[in-house]
């Protein structure tokens, strides 16, 4: 009986390839290579200073890498381009809210800005779903830390995107609210989307992640199982 052919694998969303960053004499990130096809999600996990944040920071080209490229969907990524802010969603730690819109003008902004269909009912959804529904009039300096974390999350989830980007995205979220995410990012990924993580904490990679790229120092061989 003839053998029946695997099905050809999908061309990565997102391609990274050689990414290397050096600040002064110190080489933070050495020719860093990874993929993410539509409907995975790679994880980036690695000790404080291992150069996480920076290579999230140089893929979306937030920040100039000394050497390497990343393209999403063919095209070089540079968050400054239309095309690519059109498929790119990212949450990274310095993000700014209007001082002056409350939570729910602030997203229905966001997801009107990036012409997302129904936006209306789309913000009232993601709204319940990240529980600030009932902050939703206030002003972002009044939330509490973990409701601007959430916020943060909300705005890349009312606006279309087949790429999420996120740096810590558990981090000031309560034990719920990191469920949620782990929820939420096996979703994305059940809808096609592609998911490129950065995260400290090991359960929601291990939930989320399909592979995971570790940075810095090889663990020690007495810590490997
Ligand atoms: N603009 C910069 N100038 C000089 N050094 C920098 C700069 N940005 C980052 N670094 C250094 O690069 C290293 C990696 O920093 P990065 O923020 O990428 O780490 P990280 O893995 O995200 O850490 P964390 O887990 O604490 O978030 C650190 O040693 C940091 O001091
Ligand atoms: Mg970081």
């Amino acid at each position: 009986m003839a053998k029946k052919k695997a099905a050809p694998r999908k061309p990565a969303l997102l391609t990274v390839r050689g990414i290397t960053r050096k600040f002064a004499e110190r080489t933070i990130l050495d020719g860093v290579d990874l993929d993410v096809r539509a409907g995975e999600a790679v994880g980036v996990v690695g000790p404080n200073g291992s150069g996480k944040s920076t290579l999230l920071r140089c893929i979306v080209g937030a920040d100039e890498a000394d050497a390497g490229e990343s393209t999403l969907a063919g095209t070089v990524l540079d968050e400054r381009l239309p095309e690519i802010r059109a498929d790119l969603a990212i949450v990274m730690d310095d993000i700014d809210f209007f001082p002056d819109l409350s939570v729910v003008e602030h997203l229905d902004l966001v997801a009107r800005a990036h012409s997302q269909a129904d936006a209306e009912e789309v913000v009232n959804v993601v709204l319940a779903e990240v529980g600030l529904m009932e902050v939703s009039g206030q002003l972002p300096s009044t939330l509490s830390s973990g409701q601007r974390r959430r916020l943060a999350l909300a705005s890349a989830f009312v606006r279309p995107r087949k790429l999420l980007v996120l740096d810590e995205p558990e981090a000031r979220l309560d034990v719920e609210g990191v469920t949620w995410l782990g929820d939420k990012l096996v979703a994305e990924k059940k809808a096609g989307r592609a998911v490129l993580l950065v995260s400290h904490d090991p359960g929601l990679v291990e939930r989320v992640c399909d592979r995971v790229v570790r940075l810095g120092p090889a663990p020690e061989p007495s810590d490997v199982d």
